[in-house]
């Protein structure tokens, strides 16, 4: 799989990134299994094969048990720490009680703890890649560029980012920051197709049918803050999962690609995943499949590219209305 230095920034990691949320058993307070590492270690072998180096984590995940499995995988085999870059993320908190709700959390001292028990659930030194997860609407910047600054510091993070954040708010984290956020990781696929219909849209009435912030993705370009798409895979709608309840669109586009990926002696997978990757963006997509034949399914998105033509007889089938 190709390496691409992460935006010119010269950090060697893989077009595709793994998914870990699905890892550790669900969401659910049941202990871990060895069959949840079991599965952890043949998802991570399995990635790692087709040549794919990076791992994303959230602390939330399985409420900690996908970290806590992949850390039971680095305890079992240390030798693969070294061949990976392991991305997490903090910030999300869920209800507690009545008096404490789910909420968004950039304080120090949530950040601080929450980076702790990254580092003991994965067993690790450091992780290479922090992002924060979700705007806080409460964040003070200059707490967040602190906190940040002494985790660089104390060599537990090497590298900061952003996630489901506007250009605006990172624009204002930044301004306070002295390390750069080197990735913002957005939703993006086949399906959810607002990142592009924002742009299409400017000067159109339907501009305001669209919640992806306007500027978002010109703003990372110019900055060199590389872009990963999460739910890349459209929840597996178009290459193979059944449609017989979902939108005519989604139907018609699911076909379009099966075609497609017959036509090119290719997957689903990688017609789907190509298809994001076309953008000149470079977007890194998240694939957040746990099951070892449907990662090594993805593979070949980073050997195909689609036509202009193919691109946008795609992107139009999703949109189920044509353009212009
Ligand atoms: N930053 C954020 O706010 C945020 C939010 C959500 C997720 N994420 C990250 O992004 C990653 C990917 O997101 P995602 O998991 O939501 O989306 P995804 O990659 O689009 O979808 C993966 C899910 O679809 C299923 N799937 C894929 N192809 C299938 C098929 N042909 N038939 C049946 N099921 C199929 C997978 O099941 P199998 O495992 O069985 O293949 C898995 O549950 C996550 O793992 C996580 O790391 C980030």
């Amino acid at each position: 799989m190709k390496i691409v230095p992460l935006n010119r920034r010269g950090i060697p990691v893989s077009r595709l990134v793994l998914g870990c949320m699905g890892l550790g058993g669900g969401w659910n307070q049941n202990p871990i299994t060895s069959e949840h590492v079991k599965q952890a270690s043949e998802a991570i072998e399995s990635a790692l094969s087709i040549g794919i180096n990076m791992f994303d984590h959230a602390d939330i995940y399985a409420f900690g048990k996908a970290e806590k499995v992949f850390g039971e995988v680095l305890k079992e085999q240390p030798n693969l720490r070294e061949k990976m870059f392991i991305q997490s993320k903090c910030g999300i908190r869920f209800k507690e009680s009545s008096g404490v709700p789910g909420r968004y959390d950039f304080s120090e001292e949530h950040i601080r703890r929450s980076i702790d028990g990254i580092l003991e659930r994965l067993g690790v030194d450091y992780i290479d890649f922090l992002l924060l997860h979700r705007p806080d609407p409460l964040m003070d910047p200059e707490e967040v560029a602190e906190t940040i600054h002494d985790l660089k510091a104390s060599g537990k993070v090497r590298w900061f980012g952003v996630s489901n954040m506007s250009a605006g708010q990172i624009r204002l984290l930044q301004a306070y920051c002295d390390e750069p956020f080197v990735i913002n990781q957005l939703e993006m696929s086949l399906a959810k197709i607002g990142w592009l219909e924002t742009g299409v849209h400017v000067n159109q009435n339907a501009a305001t049918e669209n919640i992806f912030p306007e500027g978002t993705l010109e703003y990372c370009r110019l900055e060199n803050i590389q872009i990963q798409a999460w739910g890349s895979l459209a929840q597996g709608v178009f290459s193979g999962k059944l449609v017989d309840d979902q939108s005519d669109s989604i139907k018609a586009t699911a076909k379009l690609v099966q075609e497609m990926a017959e036509q090119k002696q290719t997957t689903p997978e990688a017609i789907v995943l190509s298809w994001l990757m076309k953008h000149p963006a470079g977007i890194q997509p998240v694939i957040g499949t746990v099951n070892p034949d449907r990662i090594r399914a993805c593979e070949d998105a980073v050997n195909i590219t689609l036509t202009r033509n193919e691109w946008y007889t795609l992107y139009v089938s999703s949109r189920g209305r044509a353009l212009p």
